[in-house]
């Protein structure tokens, strides 16, 4: 899904941008152009940034009981 219209970036773009370490919308701008003209898209682009953020709490935190249970 196209999620900034201006630069055609998609969220797979965005969630492979936050995943390499982007951790804010200016962070994301710098690797992937989103959000970078109208600014429209910058609430979607953050929205994902959370979601991706506590996806990987909850897998380190998966990770972590996995640890402590072996
Ligand atoms: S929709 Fe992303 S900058 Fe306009």
């Amino acid at each position: 899904m196209i999620v900034c219209q201006c630069n055609g970036v998609s969220d797979r773009t965005i969630r492979r941008a936050i995943r390499g370490g982007a951790a804010s919308c200016r962070e994301i701008a710098r690797s992937c152009n989103a959000g970078t003209f109208c600014g429209g898209c910058r609430p979607a682009i953050a929205e994902l940034i959370r979601e991706e953020q506590s996806d990987a709490v909850v897998e380190a935190a998966g990770s972590g009981l996995a640890a402590a249970a072996s």
